[in-house]
């Protein structure tokens, strides 16, 4: 899991109490990954390669650069859907305005 410096968040365990739901996070969906960075439940990492790079290490199966950019590339375009892309309100439930990506974020 990665983590957040100053920031401590033990996951499912702090909604349902037990200590061995510690760290246990949702799966989230890979679809228009491109789209929805930063990635990970605390937005840790930024780049889609480096979160799908953070996954493989993780997994402790070997892989070499060119299976990362195969991933990568599969998922950046495979799993692209643009008929069901995230609508963005134009302001949150308080009722300020969205913020809005900086040009070239994306
Ligand atoms: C090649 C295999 C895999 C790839 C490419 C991959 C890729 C990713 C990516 C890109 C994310 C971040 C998604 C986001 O935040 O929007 C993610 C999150 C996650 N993945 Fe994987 N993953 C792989 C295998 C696995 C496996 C085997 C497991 C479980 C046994 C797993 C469990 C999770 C969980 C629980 C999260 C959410 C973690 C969090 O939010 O902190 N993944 N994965």
């Amino acid at each position: 899991m990665p983590e957040t410096e100053g920031i401590v968040d033990y996951g499912r365990e702090e909604v349902t109490g037990r200590p061995e739901d510690r760290g246990k996070f949702r799966t989230v969906s890979l679809r228009n990954l491109w789209a929805s960075e930063p990635y990970f439940h605390n937005g840790s990492i930024t780049s889609m390669e480096a979160a799908i790079r953070h996954e493989l290490d993780q997994s402790g199966m070997p892989y070499t650069d060119e299976d990362l950019r195969l991933i990568t590339t599969f998922i950046d375009k495979s799993l692209r859907d643009i008929t069901n892309l995230a609508v963005r309100p134009a302001k949150v439930p308080s009722g300020l305005e969205m913020p809005i990506d900086p040009p070239g974020s994306r």
